[in-house]
């Protein structure tokens, strides 16, 4: 599926935290539909190293990246003598989704030093070998404001949401100050589908709630579930926004969700309904405070600004999943 009309052929690209969920999607998105890029993955992939919460420092997977055949660093993007392996290539594209991607994680320089100071590094990068720069940015910058959240209306309230309005500062100083350089950053909503399996429990709801089903259990919802509601976005229209980045109206950072929000009620009839389970739902008291009951993308300026059309409805993104969360069931996750 090409979704304009750049030929990434004979291009040299960079998708650093590409051995995580969207990275390696768009590594295979790029092998498989322009077969003769160069594509080059830099991750740290995931080791024993843990936060305070229990989770991983970082989700990286070789899995992730199995029948992959470009290049592959193992760097992390808070070492400069690893950052600088990379100048052995010029690149024409920069994909920069490498972060601590989990939320909760409190560690406030940990997630500030990996998510904040190397992208300065990588800026530099970009405008030294003149590629365009497409970065992750994130919903969790608007914090618990109301919905449709809209750029400009920001109110982080996590490190994680923090660290990535710090990027759009950076980013949007960046961009003023070289005229010349492409610099989009593109705030992801709750992104699902195949690839997100070893983020463990900081994958999404549909590969969670549709394993626990495979186990023949009654889906675990928060009470009131058919009242929280997200914008849940299938990966397909995740690399859709990132490819469509690459040639924006102007720079900036946009929203990438669908614009229709569902709720967790519809998750798991869904999956039911294809899965061909009867189970009903369990519910239980939600155990976080100020917890955020509803987000929607404004996605205005993303069609205006980058031609962004999300084609997927929950409907249709869990059923084109279903496949990878049966194949998935019970599969080793470390
Ligand atoms: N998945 C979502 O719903 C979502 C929503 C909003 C924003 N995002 C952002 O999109 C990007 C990709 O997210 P994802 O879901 O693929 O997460 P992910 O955790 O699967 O991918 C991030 C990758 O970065 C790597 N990484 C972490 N620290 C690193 C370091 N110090 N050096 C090198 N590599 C490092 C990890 O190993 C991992 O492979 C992230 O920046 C994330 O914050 C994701």
């Amino acid at each position: 599926m090409k979704y304009n009309n750049i030929d990434f052929n004979h291009k040299t690209i960079l998708i650093t935290g590409g051995a995580g969920f969207i990275g390696s999607n768009l590594a295979f998105y790029f092998q498989n539909n322009y077969p003769d890029s160069h594509i080059v993955v830099f991750d740290c992939f995931r080791s024993g190293s843990k936060f305070d919460n229990g989770n991983l420092q970082s989700f990286g997977h070789y899995k992730n990246l199995i029948g992959f055949n470009g290049d592959v660093i193992c760097g992390n993007i808070n070492n400069k003598d690893d950052l600088a392996l990379l100048n052995d290539y010029q690149f024409d594209y920069i994909f920069h989704q490498a972060a601590i991607s989990d939320t909760r994680v409190y560690d406030q320089e940990a997630v500030m030093r990996t998510n904040v100071n190397s992208f300065y590094d990588l800026l530099e990068k970009a405008k030294n070998d003149k590629s365009v720069m497409v970065y992750a940015s994130s919903a969790a910058t608007y914090g618990s404001q109301p919905s449709p959240q809209k750029i400009g209306n920001e109110n982080p309230e996590n490190p994680y949401g923090f660290s990535k309005y710090a990027m759009d500062q950076i980013a949007n100083r960046f961009s003023s100050q070289n005229p010349e350089m492409v610099i989009v950053g593109l705030r992801f909503f709750n992104v699902y589908g195949p690839g997100e399996y070893f983020k463990n429990k900081t994958s999404s709801m549909v590969i969670q709630l549709g394993h626990q089903i495979l186990d023949g259990k009654v889906p675990r919802l928060f009470e009131q579930s058919d009242k929280i509601l997200r914008d849940f976005i299938y990966i397909d229209d995740v690399i859709q926004a990132n490819i469509k980045a690459c040639s924006p109206r102007i720079n900036g950072v946009f929203n990438v969700g669908t614009g229709l929000p569902r709720s967790f009620q519809d998750i798991a009839d869904i999956l039911q309904q294809e899965l061909g389970t009867d189970l009903g739902t369990e519910y239980f008291s939600n155990p976080y405070q100020g917890y955020q009951m509803h987000t929607q993308a404004d996605i205005v300026l993303s069609r205006e600004n980058l031609n962004f059309d999300p084609v997927f409805s929950l409907e249709e993104g869990i059923k084109q999943y279903i496949p990878e969360i049966q194949k998935l069931h019970g599969e080793p996750i470390n």
